[in-house]
């Protein structure tokens, strides 16, 4: 009996039709995260017997190599999301006893060394510099100056803190008075680095 009297001829083509009969669309196809694709391409009957005994292929390898990267990215917004819960929780506290609250300045990647950056702390109105000293160091004071009040800019140059309106100096490295009429230290910035992320935890009046 031939192929067309029981039923088993292939289909013909026709070339017309928008679908292609020789295509099985109910048939199941391989997941491709699991076709194993050997380094020169060649199919896996054609590969060394060895091949067989070292699964690992292209498609798999780019498979485990993207978890990774997902697991790390799941991994870094965790911390973050951790991190953030723990500076509002701290706030919380911090408010109900009259301290100052816990507040990112900026973070090293844009802070260079030999650089500053101003912001204000605790208060709107509180001017204040965060410097990165050339070997390295990271500094933080009010910019208020303690004879008149004026804004104190950092010379980094010649490691002072310059205050214009009587040629007054501050120490770099301590914020203390070293020339002019200021008396007293610049309030001091407490700073605390948490990953690549300056934050400023509290400020000190200082009187010596
Ligand atoms: S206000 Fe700064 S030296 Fe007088």
């Amino acid at each position: 009996m031939s192929d067309s009297m029981r039923g088993d001829r292939p289909a013909a083509v026709d070339a017309r039709s928008p679908v292609d009969a020789r295509i099985d669309i109910l048939k199941p196809r391989p997941d491709a995260e699991q076709m194993t694709i050997a380094p020169d391409w060649r199919p896996m009957d054609q590969q060394p017997v060895w091949r067989a005994d070292f699964p690992i292929d292209v498609p798999q390898d780019q498979y485990v190599e993207r978890r990774e990267f997902m697991k790390f990215m799941v991994l870094t917004s965790l911390a973050l999301t951790v991190g953030q819960f723990w500076i509002v929780a701290q706030n919380w506290w911090r408010r109900r006893r009259g301290l100052s609250e816990i507040r990112r300045i900026a973070s090293l990647d844009q802070l260079p060394v030999g650089g500053l950056v101003t912001f204000t702390y605790p208060g709107a109105q509180d001017d204040c510099v965060l410097i990165r000293t050339r070997d390295d160091a990271l500094l933080a004071y009010s910019q208020r100056c303690t004879h008149l009040s004026c804004a104190v800019r950092p010379r980094l140059e010649e490691d002072v803190i310059h205050c214009p309106c009587h040629e007054g100096y501050f120490d770099l490295r301590s914020g203390r008075p070293i020339a002019g009429p200021p008396r007293r230290p610049l309030d001091l910035v407490r700073l605390q680095v948490r990953g690549s992320e300056i934050y400023a935890t509290g400020i000190v009046a200082r009187t010596v």
